[in-house]
């Protein structure tokens, strides 16, 4: 099967030096990798900016910096994906405009304002054929249920994984996470506390992308 993997942060450029982006590690991305290669998948890494090594057996791995990288680079790929797992956690909004001077200090306050970058998820499950399966997170602090049921339905995922970002040993930095996978057919199941390694290999598991593997589930 061929599986298309998104990890890692975005960054969002204010100026040669500055960029807008958030805490994700790359972590869960990458130990879904590995997780691919190692039941035997064709996968294709398309990787924000973080500090990880790239996982041995990649069939491709793709490095990019913005959300508008990450969009082109995915959805270039996802047309021969028959499964794509979106777990980067790419930047909501970017700076409007880009100042190629560095910009300087003047007021005591400095207004930058933002826009939105595109949904790539949501272009996925627009562009998403009935023979192919889309995988979502959701990274909540609240709501954690109603956010990633309505997340699901809106983007037009298969499953969606969800986690809670303010809890320890779970989210962004962690090296272990618990997340709760929903599907579009009201399945519910709890990965427990472990590392995101062994998440990743229930992650596949569950969702079915390691079909071989589902029969010892507990739903
Ligand atoms: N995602 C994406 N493109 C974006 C934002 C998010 O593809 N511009 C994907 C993420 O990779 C993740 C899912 O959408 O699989 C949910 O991301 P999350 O940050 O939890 O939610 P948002 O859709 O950004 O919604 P909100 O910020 O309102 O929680």
């Amino acid at each position: 099967m061929k599986v298309l993997i998104t990890a890692g942060p975005t960054r969002e450029a204010l100026d040669p030096m500055r960029f807008i982006s958030n805490r994700s590690s790359g972590k869960m991305g990458y130990a879904l990798a590995e997780a691919a290669v190692k039941a035997g998948h064709e996968t294709v890494l398309v990787s924000g900016p973080c500090a990880l090594t790239q996982p041995e057996g990649l069939a491709k791995f793709i490095s990019v910096v913005s959300a508008a990288d990450m969009a082109e680079a995915v959805k270039a790929e996802f047309p021969a994906a028959d499964t794509a797992i979106m777990c980067a956690a790419v930047a909501d909004y970017r700076p409007k405009k880009f100042s190629a001077s560095k910009i300087k200090k003047s007021d005591d306050t400095l207004v930058i304002e933002l826009e939105r970058t595109e949904d790539i998820l949501a272009s996925l499950g627009k562009m998403k054929r009935a023979d192919q399966k889309l995988i979502g997170f959701a990274a909540e602090t609240d709501d954690m249920e109603k956010n990633a049921i309505g997340k699901l339905q809106r983007k037009n995922l298969d499953w969606i994984a969800a986690n809670r970002l303010d809890l320890p040993g779970q989210g962004a930095e962690s090296n272990t996470n618990t997340v709760i996978l929903f599907s579009v057919k009201g399945e519910q199941v709890t990965i427990p506390l472990a590392s995101k390694r062994e998440v990743a290999e229930e992650i596949l598991k569950i969702t079915g992308v390691n079909e071989s593997c589902k029969g010892n589930l507990s739903i």
